[in-house]
């Protein structure tokens, strides 16, 4: 785990790969505890500048189990948080407070009197007087010996919205609209996010005397490398990193996979070219160059770096070839395998025929963003397809939902013709209101409340999959207790999670399997069903099903699949899309990068087209996943 190599020329900050975040979390974890032990026997506090969010809650987790598992005392510790959202109340489900309280502090033994969190509650013409309030404070205790940070998809470092100030300090700030995106299904619909925050500045932030910044997952790879690598912005705050003697990036594999050394490591030294390696390389080449691959030449290949590549795998026709062939057998309109064909170059077997295929869908939405047409074609091809939902999706659902259909059901008993018949949906719909009543607008849901959401989510869901000619008994909700049990950005799996998987694999035995969720965020619903997933397969196996069955990713909401990453692409006729579309007009709620899911589709045929393959309508892209 060294620092710089000359592979990470590019890189302006410090920044190290871990294999996953529970790996640097543990190391991180172990600084904190060596910082709390060396200031705690020269008889002073330490002093952590704490964050929220997804990133954090592994980090906080091993605080706690180095506090119950090995004694650590945090008696000494003095904390700072970054932010909190302004409007909301320390009790309130979503503040910082909360979610500090619930994450950490309620758990370890720091004095209440030393914990420091921006209020949210302040009157507006005290926050001035409160932020200088706290940058006072911060400096009366000897400043911040570690500042912990996650990043947002803005490249924000606590609230520090584009356009903040390298010497900003502690203030109130207006919230960016995709800062509001991104909360949304915390707070049940972007409407309800809060529009203002207290955060500490740049400024403040850069003042601690070291800072680690972490990042978790793919969808955090194109901001963690600006900041890394792009020049320093006030149009990406944690940029300002780089003006920092000793701050760092603890990323996972995801989080890296934008940075220069990771995404076109022949820039920055000698690569080894494996085919996935060529593969990318080729097809950078040839996107770079706006040529299709076989038309790519000796000066092409010299111009872009690759002279290394040619000679050792050239020249340069047959390996244009040889890549267009791998590219060009990546298409099949028979996802499910094409029946008494040479299945040789083709992605997917010929045998079994018809396949029991199991699409995976971590929440209602998800399978049909990430693979509609695919769905559409398995069933058209014959095969025994189920969808299941492994989540209920109930925390998507607002409580302006829930209301609407406990009134329909109150509205339909009292126009029964023998209202007797209809008590218990009386009592269901009453007693639902009146929890809806009870709890307020973001208050924890009641299990009555959770059950009705998830039912309206499963009427939409079988909706949608008849869309696409599913009938209503392959469409099965399993309802996972993580998920059911838990809150976005703080979900705990237990073994329960991975029983319920390898029960429902059991009962399947299937020949294929559609997940995803390889690359996302580990702390995601995608991110830990995937994980989950992968615990349960490597718990059946030794049964014939699971060691020939085939696993394929799909994306729902994560970034989209490069053509080099593909290693099945499904095209798509103009109807089916259409169709795709159809479908997902069923759900009420998608976000905004589950309703762009077409326009992808249409991009990744775009992408092909240009390669030098043939031109479709639209592309559903798959890669084939590993087990362990
Ligand atoms: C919010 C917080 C940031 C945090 C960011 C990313 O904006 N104010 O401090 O880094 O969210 O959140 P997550 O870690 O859940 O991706």
């Amino acid at each position: 785990m060294s620092l710089r190599s000359p592979a990470e020329a590019f890189e302006k900050v410090p920044t190290i790969i871990f294999a996953d975040s529970a790996a640097a979390a543990k190391a991180l974890a172990q600084e904190v505890k060596e910082i709390i032990t060396t200031k705690n026997k020269a008889g002073q506090p330490a002093v952590l500048g704490m964050a929220t969010g997804s990133t954090p809650v592994p980090f906080y987790r091993e605080l706690i189990r180095l506090h119950k598992e090995e004694g650590l005392s945090f008696k000494n510790l003095i904390t700072f948080n970054l932010d909190e959202y302004f409007g909301l109340a320390p009790d309130h489900p979503e503040s910082y407070a909360r979610f500090m309280a619930e994450q950490i502090f309620d758990h370890i033994d720091i004095p209440k009197a030393n914990i420091n969190i921006p209020s949210g509650t302040i009157s507006s013409d005290q926050v001035f007087n409160h932020c200088r309030d706290y940058e006072q404070k911060i400096d009366s205790v000897g400043g911040i010996d570690l500042q912990i940070l996650g990043i947002g998809r803005t490249g924000h470092i606590g609230f520090n919205e584009p356009g903040s100030s390298r010497d900003s300090l502690t203030r109130r700030i207006t919230l960016d609209r995709v800062t509001r995106q991104d909360a949304a299904s915390d707070f049940r619909g972007e409407q309800n996010v809060p529009h203002f925050a207290i955060t500490m500045g740049v400024g403040t932030i850069l003042r601690a005397k070291k800072l680690v910044l972490m990042a978790w997952g793919e969808n955090k790879g194109g901001v963690v490398a600006k900041a890394v690598e792009g020049p320093m912005t006030e149009a990406v705050s944690a940029s300002f990193l780089q003006d920092h003697p000793d701050a760092r990036f603890f990323i996972d594999q995801g989080a890296s996979r934008e940075l220069t050394r990771i995404k076109l490591p022949w820039l920055v030294g000698p690569v080894s070219w494996t085919p996935r390696e060529t593969r990318r390389a080729m097809v950078w080449q040839a996107f770079k160059t706006k040529r299709p691959v076989l038309k790519l030449i000796d000066e092409h290949y010299n111009e872009h770096g690759l002279s290394d590549l040619l000679s050792e795998q050239g020249p340069a026709y047959q390996l244009n070839i040889r890549i267009f062939n791998q590219l060009q057998h990546t298409i099949t309109g028979w996802p499910g395998g094409k029946p008494d064909e040479d299945d040789t170059y083709r992605p997917e077997r010929a045998r079994p025929f018809p396949k029991r295929c199991l699409v995976l869908s971590p929440e209602p939405q998800d399978a049909i963003v990430g693979m509609g047409g695919t769905i559409d074609r398995l069933i058209e091809q014959g095969h025994d397809v189920h969808l299941i939902s492994l989540t209920s999706g109930s925390l998507r659902v607002p409580d302006s939902e829930a209301d609407k259909f406990a009134g329909t059901l109150l509205e339909l008993s009292s126009n029964a013709a023998k209202p007797d018949e209809w008590k218990a949906q009386v009592v269901y719909g009453k007693e639902a209101l009146s929890q809806l009543d009870a709890k307020g607008e973001f208050g924890e849901d009641t299990p009555v409340l959770r059950q009705l959401k998830g039912l309206i989510l499963r009427g939409e869901l079988r909706d949608a999959a008849q869309a696409l000619g599913l009938d209503h008994n392959h469409v099965t909700f399993l309802d996972l207790p993580f998920y059911e049990q838990g809150r976005y950005r703080r979900f705990k799996s237990t073994q329960a999670d991975v029983e319920a998987l390898k029960k429902l694999l059991l009962e399947h035995k299937p020949h294929q399997i559609f997940l995803t969720g390889d690359a996302a965020d580990p702390s995601s619903v995608s991110g830990i069903t995937f994980r989950l997933l992968i615990s349960a397969l490597q718990a059946c196996t030794g049964e014939e099903f699971a060691n020939s069955c085939s696993l394929w990713l799909y994306r729902g909401k994560e970034r989209a699949l490069e053509a080099h990453e593909i290693d099945m692409a499904v095209p798509m006729s103009p109807l089916q899309i259409e169709r795709k579309e159809n479908a997902l007009n069923r759900y009420s709620a998608l976000s905004s990068l589950e309703k762009e899911a077409p326009e992808t589709n249409r991009e990744n045929a775009r992408n092909y087209d240009s390669l030098g393959l043939a031109e479709y309508e639209a592309i559903e892209v798959f890669q084939r996943c590993r087990r362990n």
